[in-house]
């Protein structure tokens, strides 16, 4: 199965069935299964006894992390430009109240400018995990609503949707074309009230429609359109988190949206501290109330924590804490679906070029390349995967890089995208494959934990034509709009739009798992359940 890591993080393979069976119900582990299990313990031995022996897991020792974990910098000097291109960083909500790197220009008038990032310490878990309902059968996802139909209705609807998850299971996901289907997209745009102005191009003035009508096809199968009822049932009394940065926040937009045009009383949807407008906090909790659930977003650009230290002399200073985890990260311990993501922030712009401000314990480092930066967060945060997350409850994804797609010069500096209305077709101009995707594979891979990598990026770099670009705003100002540095949004993306098809992945990835679950129920003796 090519759609995750199954095929190239080797720590997947026979953990993946074991843990869709315990996520979505009470089976026992089938000895097969256990045997596949035992094999990949073996094969991550080494990393597990240095988990077992570290005196804590904040603890990062350089010399056996790098063991285990390959040194990387190797590959950052080939992908230099590549950093020109990544997502800035700008509305990437932080989530840090002061920050020293405001972008350039950093004002009211400009889409970079810093948000109010005002922390709300709430936590409002509506949908705790609660076991009985875990444990009940009535509560296995995907349960088709039956009534609905004649026992024949349903036996063929069966066998329909057997035959598309077969297809599914050998997919690439990953590998394909976009394709121009006009029952998309999958909510009409300009009525759903989740989406912020920044994304809502249509409201905004966007006059071409062609973009939001493309659908994501890999060549070996086609998605399942996104039935949000479907997913809300696979979800019911459950908690489905987004961590990351305003990319991620863009997805859990899209998805929100989704999910409460498939609801029958949409007052049943709403923010669970009342909020209207989802850009300037750092954390967000979508409660669908018909079906006992949340879907939440936790601002967290860098995963890791931003912090800050005093100098000798006492002057304040803005670091990065490479051996923490944000502070949000507690509170979405026990979320049953977790979806992270990173990557944009990770700039020689924004982390001041990596002086004084990467920091281990009480050790700033003078000087720290971004790449090697990075691969030590995520290895913080894979540490934290595999001890606060219980594989046999959860499932975490990590969605891959979005590119960005500025010309004629940078996000800060007149780079546009405005004048895009089509994908690129010559794949001769798509981006090589970030380093920072590379290294996180990397840290994938000496994981115990078992995560989906969505590696969305190569797909969503031929979208330049999605990007919200001068549409990211109603109205500019008489000034602004003669600005010859008028911002454009070249990172973030249309809603409907690209992160529809990110979240058309995400549903058909736990779809094949699901149906893995399905499949070791049905072998079984009766009476288990
Ligand atoms: C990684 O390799 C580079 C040279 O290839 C070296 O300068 C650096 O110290 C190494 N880092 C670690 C953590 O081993
Ligand atoms: C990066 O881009 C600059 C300007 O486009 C170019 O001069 C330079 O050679 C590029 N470097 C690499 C490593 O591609
Ligand atoms: C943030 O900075 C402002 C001024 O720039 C200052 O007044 C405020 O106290 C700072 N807040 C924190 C939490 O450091
Ligand atoms: C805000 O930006 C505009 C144009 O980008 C600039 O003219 C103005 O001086 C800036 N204001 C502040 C307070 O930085
Ligand atoms: C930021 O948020 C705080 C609390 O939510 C509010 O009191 C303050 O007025 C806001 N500031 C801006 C500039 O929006
Ligand atoms: C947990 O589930 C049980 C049975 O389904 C229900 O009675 C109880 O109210 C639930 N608790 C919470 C906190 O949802
Ligand atoms: C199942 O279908 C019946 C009949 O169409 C409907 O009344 C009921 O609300 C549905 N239940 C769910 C959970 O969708
Ligand atoms: C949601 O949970 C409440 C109690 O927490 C329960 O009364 C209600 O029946 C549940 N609703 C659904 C649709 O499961
Ligand atoms: C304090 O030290 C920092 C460097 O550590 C220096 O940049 C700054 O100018 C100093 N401030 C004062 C008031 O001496
Ligand atoms: C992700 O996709 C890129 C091409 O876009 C490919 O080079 C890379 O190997 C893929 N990674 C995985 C884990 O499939």
């Amino acid at each position: 199965m090519a759609t995750d890591s199954v095929k190239h993080v080797p720590t997947f393979g026979g953990a993946a069935i074991s843990e869709m069976k315990s996520f979505f119900s009470a089976v026992k582990p089938r000895k097969t299964i256990i045997t596949f299990v035992y094999a990949f313990v073996i094969t991550f031995v080494a990393f597990t006894v240095y988990l077992a022996f570290a005196p804590s897991l904040i603890t990062v020792s350089n010399s056996v992390s790098s063991y285990i974990l390959p040194n990387v910098s190797a590959v950052t000097s080939a992908s230099s430009n590549i950093t020109l291109q990544a997502t800035t960083p700008e509305s990437l909500t932080p989530a840090v109240i002061n920050t020293t790197f405001e972008p350039p220009l950093g004002n009211e008038t400009n889409p970079f400018s810093r948000n109010n990032a005002s922390r709300s310490h709430a936590s409002v878990h509506l949908c705790p995990n609660n076991n009985t309902a875990r444990n009940s059968d009535k509560q296995a996802p995907l349960s088709v609503n039956s009534s609905a139909s004649s026992p024949m209705r349903k036996q063929s609807r069966k066998s329909g949707a057997k035959r598309e998850i077969k297809s599914l299971k050998d997919c690439d996901f990953f590998e394909g074309e976009w394709v121009k289907d006009e029952s998309y997209p999958l909510y009409k745009p300009g009525t759903c009230n989740l989406i912020d102005e920044q994304f809502s191009c249509l409201t905004n003035g966007r006059p071409d429609v062609e973009f939001y009508k493309l659908k994501w096809k890999p060549k070996e199968c086609t998605l399942p359109r996104l039935n949000g009822g479907k997913l809300l049932e696979m979800i019911r009394g459950r908690r489905l988190v987004f961590v990351g940065d305003s990319l991620n926040r863009n997805m859990w937009e899209s998805l929100v949206c989704i999910l409460k045009g498939s609801v029958k009383d949409e007052r049943q949807v709403f923010e669970a501290h009342g909020r209207h407008q989802f850009r300037p906090e750092a954390e967000y909790t979508l409660v669908f109330k018909e079906y006992n659930c949340t879907v939440e977003f936790f601002a967290s650009p860098f995963l890791v924590r931003e912090w800050e230290v005093t100098d000798k002399n006492g002057t304040k200073k803005e670091t990065l804490r490479l051996d923490m985890m944000g502070s949000s990260s507690k509170q979405y311990i026990g979320a049953d679906v977790l979806v992270f993501n990173t990557g944009a922030w990770w700039t020689d712009d924004i982390t001041s070029k990596g002086e004084d401000y990467f920091q281990e314990r009480s050790t700033v480092y003078p000087k720290l390349n971004v790449d090697e930066a990075f691969r030590k967060a995520l290895t913080t945060w894979g540490r934290w995967v595999d001890k606060y997350v219980n594989p046999k409850k959860s499932l975490v994804f990590f969605r891959g890089f979005s590119l960005s797609h500025f010309s004629g010069g940078r996000w800060n500096a007149g780079g546009a995208c405005d004048d895009e209305t089509e994908p690129i077709k010559n794949e001769a101009y798509l981006m090589p494959y970030p380093s920072k995707m590379e290294i996180l594979e990397r840290v994938l891979r000496g994981m115990k934990t078992p995560v989906t990598y969505l590696n969305i990026t190569r797909l969503t770099d031929y979208r330049k034509d999605a990007h919200p670009s001068v549409y990211r705003k109603q109205k500019f100002t008489a000034e602004e709009s003669k600005s010859p540095l008028l911002h454009q949004d070249c990172s973030h993306w249309c809603l409907p739009g690209v992160p529809d098809s990110w979240n058309e992945i995400l549903y058909a990835e736990m779809l094949v798992k699901l149906d893995q679950l399905r499949g070791n129920r049905r072998r079984k003796p009766k009476g288990l359940l």
